[in-house]
């Protein structure tokens, strides 16, 4: 596979960004935007700065903009973009909704601080036995941010939360006690229900694979209508 690399860099939060072009070619048919980009940074002057940690879609530290589109780069096959005896573009650009770090490092502090803000965890350690309950599939939320970056209404420092404080308090509105929950029946009024758009465009591009339907369905039943659910 022959392919070029196009990414988006920038120094510093400061500096001026630019993209660099990097042609790269492997035989391995199962290697991943994030392992090309330790290839190249083995031998790179300036190695790409990016984030990752598991290499295996499951802690979220990956996510970036691949061709326009915000996913997991351990999660993006080469051979999805490649095509035999062409040269393929794969443009790689940092999360646009938050502040650029270097290169494809952004600053997703402000999730941590949403969460904060709403108290969104546990005081004991949480139950997670049956993969069907609303709080197993909550729990799976990896706080990527790719949610936010389709989301129409979601903008840093704004008052609705978006999909990524959704789904986790989600889990705390179907597990905690019925007469310790209102106040996290408010704050999720205020800062997701009466800013979700309901367009849903988060619900395909969650590289979690969460159901965000049914957790919408879930808590807004009970977090706004009061409905047992
Ligand atoms: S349903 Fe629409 S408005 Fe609501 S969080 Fe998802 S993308 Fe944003
Ligand atoms: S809901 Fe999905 S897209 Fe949003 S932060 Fe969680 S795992 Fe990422
Ligand atoms: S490195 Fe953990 S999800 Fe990609």
């Amino acid at each position: 596979m022959k392919l070029r690399f196009d990414i988006r860099r920038q120094k510093s939060p400061d500096d001026k960004p630019y993209i660099q072009s990097i042609l790269f070619e492997t035989d391995d048919e199962n290697m991943t935007v994030a392992a090309a980009l330790n290839k190249i940074n083995e031998t790179a002057d300036s190695p790409v700065k990016w984030e990752c940690s598991c290499m295996q879609k499951k802690c979220g530290a990956c996510a970036m903009v691949i061709n326009g589109v915000p996913r997991l780069a351990c999660g993006a096959l080469l051979s999805e973009f490649a095509k035999k005896g062409i040269i393929k573009i794969v443009k790689l650009e940092p999360l646009k909704k938050f502040p650029v770090v270097a290169d494809l490092i952004v600053d997703r502090s402000i999730m941590m601080k949403n969460l904060k803000e709403m108290q969104i965890w546990f005081e004991s350690a949480a139950k997670t036995e049956n993969k069907k309950d609303i709080s197993y599939e909550a729990s799976r939320c990896l706080q990527c941010g790719c949610c936010l970056e389709v989301c129409p209404n979601f903008y840093p420092e704004g008052e609705f939360f978006g999909m990524s404080a959704a789904v986790p308090a989600s889990r705390i509105i179907a597990d905690m006690p019925e007469n310790q929950k209102k106040e996290i029946q408010e704050m999720y009024r205020k800062n997701i229900y009466e800013g979700c758009g309901k367009s849903l465009a988060c619900r395909n591009i969650c590289p979690a694979g969460i159901d965000i339907d049914k957790l919408l369905v879930n808590s807004n039943a009970a977090a706004v209508w009061k409905r047992k659910v």
